[in-house]
């Protein structure tokens, strides 16, 4: 994919620096172009203008969850201009959780768990954003309706399935879904896979939680299910991946729910398009 148009005007010029103070690092699942400063202090995340209401609330939650004591980057500046808009933040130091191997993994596990944790027990009466399920089914309906559902984003048994059938499947779960939500809400990151958690290399804690714009209320399945789904392309076998679930179960204090978990798995993929 390339760079969009124009957007590299909206980058903040440093003084004295040229054409490589920002440096591409890659054009996102998401869509848009994200760039790294060259002194590697700072990141770029800029958007078309039919998608700069997304980016600015993706600029509202990194400030709201910095006040929160909750580990994430800082927001430095949010422009926009004909061409889109850019949203730039403070590095977060570290590896994205996704370049580990599954030793490494393994060994920064327990601080994950706890970081999730600690996301989670933020007191819901503070957060003003929501990501419940109504609000995610209505966007999979309008993604699947648009026949934008990425089929590299569903699993592999799922991908030669109609996606309408797909959402069809899940629709009669939500009344029993919505209760169970509206019996656990939690803060959730929104889009909790590994390469949004970045490490500490030296100690394998958290050292913050990135990529927020989905950030809101919503059941801790939402986030629990796409952690260890992902997190299973790291482990090298089915045996691996069931002790690695258990292990992140007894250290965040869940028995998990495999029913509400495949629940969130499948209704994930039907909301990016
Ligand atoms: N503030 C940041 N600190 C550290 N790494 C970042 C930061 N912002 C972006 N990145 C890096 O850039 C990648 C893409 O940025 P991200 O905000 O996740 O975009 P997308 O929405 O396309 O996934 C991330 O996976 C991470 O490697
Ligand atoms: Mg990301």
């Amino acid at each position: 994919m390339s760079e969009v148009p124009g957007l590299r005007t909206l980058l903040p010029k440093t003084p004295g620096a040229g054409e490589d103070d920002w440096l591409p690092v890659h054009t996102g699942e998401s869509g848009a172009d994200v760039f790294r400063s060259a002194d590697g202090g700072r990141y770029a995340k800029c958007v078309a203008a039919s998608d700069a209401a997304e980016l600015r609330a993706e600029r509202d939650r990194i400030a709201w969850l910095g006040d929160q004591g909750v580990p994430g980057p800082r927001v430095l500046d949010c422009r926009s201009g004909d061409a889109g808009a850019c949203l730039v933040t403070s590095t977060v130091p570290g590896v994205p959780a996704d370049e580990l191997s599954a030793a490494e993994l393994r060994a920064s596990w327990g601080h994950i768990a706890d970081a999730v944790r600690a996301l989670h027990t933020v007191p819901v009466r503070r957060c003003p954003f929501r990501r419940d399920l109504d609000r995610m089914i209505a966007l999979a309906h309008d993604v699947v309706s648009r026949g934008a559902v990425n089929p590299e984003f569903l699993p592999v048994e799922q991908q030669h399935t109609p996606a309408g059938e797909l959402l069809d499947r899940l629709i009669p779960q939500t009344a029993r879904r919505r209760e169970q939500e509206t019996a656990d809400t939690v803060v959730c990151h929104g889009d909790l896979c590994l390469p949004n958690i970045v490490l500490d290399p030296r100690t394998l804690d958290v050292s913050g939680f990135i990529d927020l714009g989905r950030l809101g209320l919503a059941d801790r399945y939402a986030d629990l299910s796409l952690l260890l789904a992902n997190a299973r392309e790291t482990w090298a076998d089915e045996e691996d991946a069931r002790a690695a679930d258990a292990a992140f179960a007894e250290r965040y204090g869940i028995t998990l729910d495999h029913d509400r978990r495949r629940f969130y798995l499948h209704l994930d993929p039907l909301t990016w398009g």
